[in-house]
């Protein structure tokens, strides 16, 4: 009989690489995710022409905005109009760090030419509410623009998770916003604010920031699920540190933060139940008590695969939810492709991760 030489196998042994059996290579993982991003990029970008192709200057009846809210109302819009001037460098600074993945870099174009919008959607509310000279306008214009948005993280997971809690903000901001222009506000000082075109804007700008929440938030879970120690790290620093874009470069984003807070539009109240529960509900994590204890007992946890800390991690993660999720985001992925054709060619396929038995 012959035997195989034992120096052979100690060979191919040692050409083995160090993942164990079911469990993906980093490089295995990468790809999976970025053939998810870019399908997801793909089915995105046909959507938003299809059904969110809105235009700043035509799809809103301007004449008919009002002329005499009051000065809250109008410290409001300014303060939106000022969070989405820093548009400009929103993009270039992350398109940085992401332009090797063509899914995420192509989707950030995009998403900026989506934001371009709300600037100058803003911007519009700010010239026909003529609260402010146009003069005034542009020099303020001038002065946000003058500062420079910097990224909070120079680091592709970190800003995922940055994005999915600050579109979320962003979405309750206009969604608290349209509360007031259909005369819904349970404050009494914004009783009478009611404003059909006002409710249209918040609207409209809603529906884009709940499209680009969902986007990252989809990006968020394949982290989750591919790489949930690292992910866990990442939304936990972002969560801890969190502060909505461009605050520390607007002037007089202290008193507008106040007037947001006292219209029950964002403060301190909506951050923690309609950003960070939800965000968090939705991405997979079991609440936000549970994600710091449970950071404290990952870090104690000695990582000698280099691989993860199961037990402290899927104790604070519904793992099988996300991963169900995951699969749900192929699946979308696959039924787009079928549409075009791309499966004949070069299908996405899900892999699971093996992480969980
Ligand atoms: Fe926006
Ligand atoms: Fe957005």
């Amino acid at each position: 009989m012959e035997t195989v030489d034992p120096r052979l196998l100690k060979e191919i042994d040692e050409e083995k690489p160090d993942t164990p059996v079911g469990l993906l290579t980093d490089e295995q993982k990468d790809t999976l995710i970025e053939r998810a991003f870019l399908g997801l990029y793909r089915w995105y970008s046909q959507r938003s022409q299809t059904k969110r192709n809105w235009n700043p200057d035509f799809d809103f009846d301007w004449r008919k905005f009002r002329t005499d809210h009051t000065e809250k109302v109008n410290n409001i819009l300014e303060g939106f109009f000022a969070v989405e001037q820093y548009v400009p460098d929103y993009v270039f600074t992350l398109l940085r760090v992401i332009r090797k993945s063509h899914g995420r870099s192509h989707f950030h174009i995009r998403w900026g030419s989506e934001e371009e919008k709300h600037a100058d959607l803003w911007e519009n509310t700010l010239l026909f509410s003529r609260f402010r000279k146009p003069k005034w306008i542009e020099d303020y214009k001038h002065a946000l623009r003058e500062k420079e948005w910097e990224l909070p993280w120079d680091c592709p997971i970190h800003m995922i998770f940055y994005t999915v809690v600050q579109e979320r903000a962003t979405q309750v901001n206009y969604l608290n916003t349209g509360l007031i222009a259909r005369g819904k506000s349970k404050i009494e000082e914004f009783k009478n604010s009611a404003d059909p075109v006002l409710a249209r804007v918040s609207q409209v700008i809603a529906i884009d920031e709940a499209a680009h929440y969902n986007f990252f938030l989809e990006g968020a879970r394949l982290y989750m699920y591919y790489y949930p120690t690292k992910a866990i790290e990442a939304l936990h620093n972002v969560i801890k540190y969190f502060a909505m874009p461009a605050g520390d470069l607007i002037p007089g984003y202290d008193k507008f933060s106040e007037i947001v807070a006292k219209a029950n539009i964002y403060g301190r109240r909506e951050h923690m139940k309609d950003v960070l529960d939800v965000a968090l509900e939705n991405i997979g994590v079991k609440g936000r008590r549970a994600l710091f204890k449970g950071i404290e007992r990952i870090r104690q946890v000695p990582d000698e695969s280099g691989n993860m800390r199961h037990t402290a991690i899927f104790d604070l993660l519904d793992y099988d939810g996300v991963e169900s999720k995951v699969k749900r985001l192929f699946g979308r992925i696959a039924d787009y492709e079928k549409d075009v054709g791309f499966d004949l060619i070069n299908p996405t396929e899900f892999t699971p991760s093996g992480l969980k038995a």
